[in-house]
């Protein structure tokens, strides 16, 4: 027999074997100062294209003043212990039923964490002869969720109607002799990649099978649809989701999230979700805060056009360039370059140092190994300076990888380090 910890000495995974070149810097960087356009990294101004302050209103004023006075009045105690049991107020019921509306459901819930409320749902929707068809690129908190169920999952090629034809047939021959049903999973925008899910192919196959739809909207409310409502809106099927998810980690820029669905549905769920029934509420400044963000969400459609016109000079400056910017349907901007590990190391360093501009990187195992993935959120709070800069930015870095400085750079830094 092993010490369990004896794995962990000897592998530090995929991507925390990296954790001393990466750590403070790659990964678990610090942004400090006021969420805008424009925050510090290790005492230098950066351009931030890494957080998803859709909309701008993390640093809003209104939205500062009304957090501040929500923490004032209640504390960051109240309510104290679970909705069911004693954290339960007029409030989470008033922003249910604003949420409700905005999205066109009959009812909501809240959840205090989206990773942990969609997991929930996804256990509390299925039992053991149910079966779960979900796109194969799901975020992980999807995936977590169908780690849960009992029973049969099938995953389906990302975004391909084929595939995801060919296994609702598969769940349907299973779930002829469970006797069970089928819950299909897509998000309404992919975070990484920027697609928007197949709202309306899929609901079209309501007509073929029988299913029902949940869609985690994270990226897309707020951003999405004509008034916001996210990617149903925006595809015309809102009404044919059944159960709607969103955060209010993006667009609302708070903690919280909540689903929504007719009240039949959302009665079963406030009694079933695990992870909201043995946990404690979202305080008061969190809900106070979030109907807040809401009206604003409502009352300000200019936020959602600055957004979307800075998404649009992003991405058509890009393209105008030359980049590869894949197929994105939405404001998330991936850029796709071909190089290592340790050349993106030094094109990141190049762009932070040399250029002041910040935005994620993602690399293998997240995607294939040899890509490189910069991958760009814009917000209202950017300007055309901002983009025209990181444009400019973004020629010099390709330049460099392709003349293989960065190759010989992290060729330095890997030696250095002993790799
Ligand atoms: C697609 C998607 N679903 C769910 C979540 C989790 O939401 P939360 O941050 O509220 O836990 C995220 C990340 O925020 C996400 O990107």
């Amino acid at each position: 027999m092993r010490d369990l910890f004896d794995k962990i000495y000897k592998d530090k995974g995929p991507l925390g074997k990296w954790a001393e070149q990466a750590e403070g810097y790659f990964v678990f960087p610090k942004l400090e100062g006021e969420i805008s356009n424009r925050m510090h990294f290790q005492g230098k101004e950066v351009i931030t294209w890494s957080v998803n302050d859709y909309l701008g209103l993390a640093n809003r004023p209104e939205v500062r003043q009304t957090d501040a006075e929500a923490a004032a009045k209640y504390g960051s105690a109240y309510p104290m212990g679970a909705r069911m049991m004693s954290g339960h107020t007029d409030l989470h019921e008033q922003l249910q039923k604003e949420l409700a509306a905005f999205v066109n459901k009959e009812a909501a819930y809240l959840l205090n964490f989206g990773y942990q409320g969609i997991l929930s749902t996804i256990d509390a929707l299925v039992s053991k002869d149910d079966v779960i068809v979900y796109d194969v690129d799901a975020h992980a908190c999807i995936i977590d969720g169908v780690r849960l169920h009992l029973g049969q999952r099938f995953t389906y090629k990302h975004n391909d109607l084929e595939s995801i034809e060919k296994n609702l047939m598969r769940a349907e021959r299973v779930a002829e002799k469970t006797g069970g049903g089928i819950l299909l999973i897509s998000e309404g925008v992919f975070g990484m990649r920027g697609e928007q899910g197949r709202l309306k192919e899929i609901v079209a196959l309501k007509k073929k099978y029988n299913f029902r739809f949940l869609v985690d909207d994270a990226h897309g409310f707020g951003t999405l649809g004509k008034t916001g409502a996210g990617a149903g809106e925006e595809q015309g099927v809102q009404d044919e989701i059944d159960v709607y998810f969103a955060t209010f980690a993006k667009s609302m820029a708070s903690t919280g999230a909540f689903i929504a669905a007719d009240q039949e549905i959302i009665n079963y769920l406030k009694y079933n979700l695990r992870s909201q029934m043995f946990a404690k509420s979202l305080q008061m400044q969190l809900v106070e805060g979030a109907l807040k963000r809401l009206d604003m969400i409502r009352t300000m459609p200019e936020l959602r056009e600055k957004l979307w016109q800075n998404v649009n000079a992003l991405q058509n400056g890009l393209k105008q360039r030359g980049f590869d910017i894949g197929t994105t349907q939405s404001c998330v901007t991936p850029v796709y370059l071909k190089g290592s590990i340790p050349e993106a190391m030094a094109l990141v360093k190049d762009l932070r140092e040399n250029y002041g501009i910040f935005c994620s990187i993602v690399v293998y195992p997240v995607i294939p190994k040899g890509l490189i993935l910069l991958r760009l959120i814009p917000t209202a709070t950017h300007t055309q300076e901002d983009i025209d800069e990181t444009l400019d930015a973004f020629s010099g870095i390709r330049s460099r990888l392709e003349d293989g400085t960065y190759k010989r750079l992290s060729e330095a830094v890997m030696q250095a380090v002993g790799q």
